[in-house]
């Protein structure tokens, strides 16, 4: 059954790949959400209806947490969810045509199972079912090497530098200082992709909902790396949470030393 349900994700996933790339150079329909920066597009709403679609027809029991609340409310990860960010990384795809990705997380009785993260124009598909490794297309990806942080990457929105509600950005700012470089692509699905794949080192973010980083989580598990809200405990995978993804030998050092929630 697991082994089905990964194969059938990719392949819907390449499927509304396709559907995206055919459609890219049609007029988009922008609409805003929670404020002006928030959008969303006819066809985040599009594809999200696409997955809704075939899983109902093909596994009616399973559960759908889609960001565009297409499906039903989902309250509890009891039997198996779906979790579907259609588009992550909006903004790159209105403002970019690029850098955006199809993110699919399953879960099952809590415990998630498989995660699929699709980069869209550059055609590479990352996949991972729990205990059975992680790859991007057909490639397995290494475990993560060890690292400290003046050798590390760190992705995060340069948002959180500034004065903000959530989390002291002094102490962030002495971490930026000290690692090797800092990234911000604009989509969490892929940043936790490239975090998996080793080509950077940590991800960081104090606000994300469960479509952003269910399918990042099993990729990351895969190689190694840990991926928990910024005090340390693990997700649940139906709210919004802080998130402090990253290689495990720098993990618990970045959340203590960096990391002062407000
Ligand atoms: C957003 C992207 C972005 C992250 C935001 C997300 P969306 O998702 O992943 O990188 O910083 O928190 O909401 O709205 O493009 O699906
Ligand atoms: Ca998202
Ligand atoms: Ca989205």
């Amino acid at each position: 059954m697991k082994h089905t349900l990964h194969k059938q994700a990719q392949q819907w996933v390449l499927e509304a790949g396709r559907l995206i790339k055919e459609k890219m150079d049609e007029p988009l329909e922008i609409m805003t959400k929670s404020s002006p920066k928030d959008l969303v597009t006819k066809m985040d709403k599009a594809v999200e209806s696409f997955f809704l679609e075939k899983i109902r027809e093909n596994y009616p029991s399973h559960k759908v947490l889609g960001e565009e609340g297409i499906g039903e409310a989902v309250s509890e990860t009891k039997g198996t969810v779906w979790i579907i960010d259609p588009i992550d990384g909006t903004m790159n795809f209105v403002h970019q045509k690029t850098n955006f990705a199809i993110s699919i997380g399953i879960v099952h009785d809590g415990i998630a199972e498989i995660g699929v993260i699709y980069n869209v124009m550059e055609d590479t598909l990352y996949h991972a079912k729990r205990g059975e490794g992680a790859y991007k297309d057909d490639v397995k990806l290494p475990m993560l090497p060890e690292k400290t942080i003046d050798q590390s990457i760190i992705e995060l929105n340069h948002f959180w530098l500034c004065p903000n509600r959530r989390v002291n950005e002094e102490k962030l700012q002495k971490l930026i200082y000290r690692a090797m470089g800092t990234r911000a692509y604009g989509s969490a699905a892929l940043e936790l992709a490239f975090l998996a794949e080793g080509i950077t080192d940590a991800y960081l973010t104090f606000s994300l909902q469960p479509w952003d980083y269910a399918g990042g989580f099993v990729l990351l598990h895969e190689v190694g790396g840990k991926l928990t809200d910024a005090t340390g405990e693990p997700v649940d995978f139906l709210n919004r949470t802080t998130i402090v993804a990253a290689n495990s030998s720098i993990h618990k050092e970045l959340i203590e030393e960096y990391i002062e929630l407000k």
